[in-house]
């Protein structure tokens, strides 16, 4: 990153490193290999998360108007029934290369914990395809969203960022902050949960929920057949639930410690139940292990040019609308 801003101006867009390190950092876990920059492999893989994205997060008029179905107005299924096949024969070469240990790693990964399942718990090559795909597909654009959120108001903000700076130097010095130093950093925690609070990734969790029997929820009947969504942005956003909740505050998880791992719902970002995230310590870890370091390495400031701009967009998940384009020294 320094090399490039030096290149540039010192002027960085954020997000483009993000998705680029969230995307290895994912495959590294669950298919145990990186892919280079550039080559065929990391090109495909993006495009096809990036169109998984766009599918899932378009709202298809026909799931509504059923009469709409046979035409496909907007195209989605024709898309699907590309993208699918794809998708399955990318992952079912990495299994099968797994399969016949090409890919020999030191440490098991994902994909090598799925193949050692036996007895009633073994998979199908389908179900294996589906598990592996959806880690993908969920765990890669979430960590970087998040981690942008996180740079955009440290850079609004930067007696906050100074704040967070002065904890990891204090307790990691100058040597690279590990996973087991997280624990003990109180103030690096309150604000990855603060911003999970302002900017949560997943706003409305899964979107859509189907309820199959009739239930009663909080004195409301739900029809069987009805879709609901749980929007989570709003009671993170809702002032009978936080004070001044467009404040950017991390101080406030000093005061009271919240988990946000799905136990308190005034803060669920990962969702709760059944349904909850599965890869929610991964997630976490990964945004708190990466905020430290990048706040340890670097300086980040707002160009006059480029200012901070806040507004979000609802994709699948929730992003910036104008991507951080911040300097970096
Ligand atoms: C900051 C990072 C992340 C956030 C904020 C996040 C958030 C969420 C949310 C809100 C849901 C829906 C829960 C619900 O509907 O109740 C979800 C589901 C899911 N997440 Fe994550 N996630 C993150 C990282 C990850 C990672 C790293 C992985 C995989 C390694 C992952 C895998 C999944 C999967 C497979 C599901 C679907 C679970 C199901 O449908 O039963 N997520 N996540």
């Amino acid at each position: 990153m320094s090399t490039f801003a030096a290149e540039n101006h010192g002027l960085v867009r954020v997000r483009d490193f993000l998705q680029r390190a969230s995307l290895n950092n994912i495959m590294q876990t669950v298919f145990g290999r990186r892919f280079e920059d550039g080559s065929e492999d990391a090109a495909r893989l993006s495009e096809m998360v990036r169109e998984g994205f766009e599918l899932l997060g378009a709202f298809n008029w026909a799931d509504h108007l059923p009469a709409l179905k046979a035409v496909d107005p907007q195209n989605i299924l024709q898309r699907c029934a590309v993208l699918v096949p794809r998708v399955t024969s990318f992952v079912q070469k990495i299994i099968d290369e797994h399969r016949q240990q090409v890919t020999k790693a030191a440490e098991p990964d994902f994909v090598d914990v799925l193949l050692s399942l036996d007895g009633e718990d073994k998979l199908e090559d389908a179900d294996m395809i589906a598990v592996l795909w959806e880690m993908i597909f969920r765990g890669t654009d979430t960590v970087a969203l998040l981690t942008e959120w996180i740079v955009a108001e440290l850079v609004l903000h930067p007696e906050i960022q100074s704040k967070l700076r002065d904890e990891i130097i204090s307790l990691a010095g100058k040597s690279r902050v590990a996973e087991s130093d997280l624990n003990k950093m109180v103030y690096l925690q309150a604000v990855v949960k603060e911003a999970l609070r302002m900017h949560p990734p997943g706003p409305l969790l899964s979107w859509a929920r189907l309820a199959i029997h009739d239930v009663s929820l909080a004195g409301h009947h739900i029809p069987a057949g009805t879709t609901a969504m749980v929007n989570m942005w709003s009671i993170t956003h809702d002032p009978s639930v936080w004070s001044e909740p467009e404040k950017f505050n991390p101080e406030r998880f000093l005061e009271q410690d919240i988990d946000v791992k799905g136990t308190d719902l005034r803060l669920a970002p990962f969702g709760a139940g059944r349904r909850v995230c599965p890869g929610r310590a991964l997630g976490l870890a990964t945004v708190l292990l990466w905020t430290a370091r990048l706040v340890q390495e670097f300086q980040f400031q707002a160009d006059s040019l480029h200012p901070v701009d806040l507004t979000e967009v609802l994709k699948l998940s929730s992003e910036m609308a104008t991507p951080l384009l911040v300097k970096v020294l």
